[in-house]
């Protein structure tokens, strides 16, 4: 197999260090990075370029999106309109509903799909597989430690560091999450795409001083069955905003790949 990769960040880094402990390197890798980054990947014994054009012109099997909501538009769309499945991890980047398009049109055109992990959280086989029989709500609640929140529109609402209680600062659909807090939107967005669509999508975020780790808690209502999960991600030693369940997911896409029974 001929797995190429956008991005040489968190993701990316530990996604090749789980494939190489787990005996599943690709046959060849093919990395595009930012040309300030290009040095570092390529210690990582992987094809580095640093072109969308060239990552194409390598030919890869299926592509990898571990970058940034720009390099959905960048690479991700081109590589579609060529024919190359693509697994994308910037999920919220579909929030947008252009872009979103582009996306749909460019998998289409060349015959292609796109891919969306599980990522941080688990269960979205079971949403999306209860679609078909009518879903009636879906609800999010993103509960972070207070201090994970800097950065975003959170700071301007809250006094963080003084928190003692767990304080809801946002409810509002999965939309309106994904543009007030994109750094945080691809749970919610995740959710939406396999269930019920941005607007109808609930979320919460909350500011909680009683948790150390980025927990997500949704509950799902349909037609054949309720459930209602809670993942307490770990963070990635290395991005502490991105779950190391993320990595993993992301892993799973490309072994699922390269065996014969695929779970
Ligand atoms: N689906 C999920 O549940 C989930 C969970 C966590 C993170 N993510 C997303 O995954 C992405 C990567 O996360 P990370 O922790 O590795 O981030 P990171 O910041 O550690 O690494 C991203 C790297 O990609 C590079 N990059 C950005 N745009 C690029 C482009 N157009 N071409 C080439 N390189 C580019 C950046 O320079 C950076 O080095 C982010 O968009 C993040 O929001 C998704």
């Amino acid at each position: 197999m001929h797995l190429g990769v956008i991005g040489y960040g968190n993701i990316t880094r530990a996604l090749l260090g789980v494939l190489a402990r787990e005996g599943k390197m690709p046959a060849r890798v093919t990395l595009l990075v930012r040309p300030s980054q290009a040095g570092a990947a390529a210690e990582s014994g992987a094809s580095v370029v640093t072109e969308a054009t060239a990552l194409m012109a390598a030919g890869p099997d299926l592509i990898v999106e571990c970058a940034g909501h720009s390099a959905v538009a960048e690479a991700v769309v081109p590589a579609l309109g060529a024919g190359i499945e693509c697994v994308v991890v910037s999920i919220g980047a579909l929030a947008d509903a252009a872009l979103h398009a582009d996306v749909t049109a460019a998998a289409k055109k060349g015959g292609s799909r796109v891919v969306l992990p599980a990522g941080a959280i688990g269960g979205v086989d079971l949403l999306a597989a209860l679609k078909p029989s009518g879903i009636e709500a879906v609800t999010y609640v993103s509960r972070k430690p207070p201090l994970a929140w800097r950065g975003t529109p959170a700071e301007a609402l809250l006094d963080l560091p003084a928190l003692t209680e767990p304080t809801t600062f946002f409810t509002g659909n999965a939309r309106e999450a994904a543009l007030a807090y994109p750094k945080n939107a691809n749970v919610a967005a995740t959710l939406a795409l396999a269930g019920l669509g941005f607007e109808a999508t609930r979320v919460e975020m909350v500011a909680d001083p009683g948790v150390s780790q980025n927990i997500h808690e949704y509950r799902v209502t349909s037609g054949a069955a309720d459930y209602a999960m809670r993942i307490e991600g770990k963070p990635s030693p290395d991005n502490p905003k991105t779950s190391l369940a993320t990595v993993y997911s992301v892993a799973r896409e490309v072994m699922n790949r390269m065996t014969e029974v695929a779970i």
